[in-house]
């Protein structure tokens, strides 16, 4: 498959049809490693997770490993995670872990004990006469991998030729720098190992077209629907305008439709972060709360959702948390939240972010291992720094809404074989980022891509 094969981003305001071939075929999951996994940035990990001179942690890829390690204190580094005698991991996650990390002031190989500094270089090899000088300090030493830093995290891409990372970036920096997400830290993070393709999890996240279905509870408090934009290899949603209300109403922070949007507010808030446990923070929830002590009754929309945002704010601001100033066309612009080519999604805000990854778990078509992070403003910038947890895909060990959401993947997974399916009808409106995803999908595995019918 040409790139004139493929079609073009200026198509996808058609209706186009995603064959299942990315989703279900052991072929193209094989593929992925050389085509895909070996050619993009990726996310390895937040800068805060290695914050000493010799922390390190593991980044798990299909069948790569990348060790990323504080190698000096302004400087981190990444390396492929093998020994250059035989190969050997040399660091592993424990069992059940996510991922290996710790603090070390060298790595040394558990197999025949060759040793290697934080930066990578070889410092002994037990024996290294016997190679009778052939071992270079080049070849005996751990081969280096590209990291660049951006957003707060360490991103690797295992094409040591690619373009930089803020090339590759395009439109993100520029749209999502203003919000600080640098600044933020993590609140809760967990990971599991979900019975669908990669790519059928992010895609139940990279629309809004599924909210008054999949959570009729949610759209009890307002419409949330809206576009999609494509920008070369990323994409971005965000809420469609209500009329005559503030610009920031299609942010995230934004207040209920109901009546009475003062009581409204505060109980979607308490809504959001008892069942959603992000998407917000306590302080936004506890300043919604005060509302119909602080607002006359029929108070207007617009200045409920200034005199909320506000009340957070100066609250916030009172416990040393200052949130970045974003005005409020920007905000609108910015969207609600960034698909990053090809497996990450930034769900930023100007107080707090929720992020989700998702890769694949071996070859394996019909699994995939998926992550999501939220994260939030504190005094110092100092979090609490949560492990990553284990969870199945249930509401118990996530919470409700998330749940809705992983209710559709295995069935999405499971129906997309059927004899009967022809390929995904995609909205060219609300869902043109999944279309976008497997444009940009099909330019790097030669196949797959979607087409207008
Ligand atoms: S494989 Fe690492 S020292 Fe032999
Ligand atoms: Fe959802």
């Amino acid at each position: 498959m040409t790139e004139s094969n493929i079609i073009s981003e200026d198509e996808l305001v058609e209706p186009v049809i995603v064959p299942v071939e990315a989703y279900v075929s052991r072929d193209y999951a094989s593929a992925e490693q050389s085509r895909l996994w070996q050619k993009v940035w990726q996310v390895a990990c937040r800068v805060e997770d290695i914050p000493e001179v010799g922390n390190f942690i593991s980044y798990e890829i299909g069948s790569d490993s990348v060790v990323v390690v504080r190698s000096a204190e302004q400087e981190i580094q990444a390396f492929h995670n093998v020994c250059a005698h035989r190969g050997r991991r040399l660091v592993e996650p424990k069992r059940g872990e996510r991922n290996a990390s710790g603090r070390r002031g060298q790595f040394v190989c558990g197999y025949h004990g060759w040793r290697y500094g934080l930066d990578g270089t070889n410092t002994h090899i037990p024996k290294e006469e016997h190679w009778r000088g052939k071992l270079s300090a080049q070849c005996a030493s751990l081969t280096s991998v590209r990291c660049e830093q951006w957003g707060g995290w360490v991103w690797i891409n295992l094409d040591e030729n690619c373009e930089s990372l803020l090339d590759y970036l395009g439109p993100i920096p520029e749209m999502l720098d203003p919000f600080e997400l640098q600044n933020m830290r993590c609140r809760w993070r967990k990971w599991g190992i979900f019975d669908c393709n990669w790519k059928v999890a992010l895609e139940a996240f990279n629309e809004t077209y599924h909210v008054a279905t999949t959570h009729p509870e949610v759209s009890r408090y307002g419409d949330f629907s809206g576009w999609a934009r494509t920008y070369g290899l990323h994409s971005c949603i965000g809420y469609d305008a209500p009329k005559d209300m503030d610009k920031n109403q299609q942010a995230k922070l934004r207040i209920s439709d109901g009546p009475d949007a003062r009581v409204a507010t505060a109980e979607m808030q308490r809504f959001i972060w008892e069942k959603a446990n992000t998407n917000t923070t306590q302080t936004l929830v506890d300043a919604a709360e005060r509302l119909k002590d602080e607002l006359p009754e029929g108070a207007p929309p617009d200045q409920v959702l200034k005199h909320w945002l506000a009340s957070a704010r100066a609250a916030d601001e009172a416990r040393g948390v200052v949130w970045p100033t974003v005005d409020a066309e920007h905000v609108a612009k910015s969207g609600t939240s960034w698909q990053v080519f090809p497996n990450f999604q930034i769900g930023h805000a100007v107080n707090n972010m929720l992020c989700y990854g998702a890769r694949p778990y071996g070859d394996d078509p019909d699994k995939c291992i998926f992550e999501g992070a939220v994260y939030e403003l504190y005094p110092n910038n100092v979090g609490p720094q949560p492990p990553w947890e284990f969870c199945g895909p249930t509401a118990e060990e996530w919470c409700f809404v998330l749940a809705q959401d992983f209710s559709n993947m295995a069935a999405v997974q499971q129906g997309m074989k059927s004899a009967g399916f022809k390929g995904n009808r995609i909205n060219p409106y609300m869902e043109r980022a999944t279309a976008n995803l497997h444009r940009n999908l099909a330019r790097f595995m030669g196949t797959g891509s979607p087409r207008i019918y």
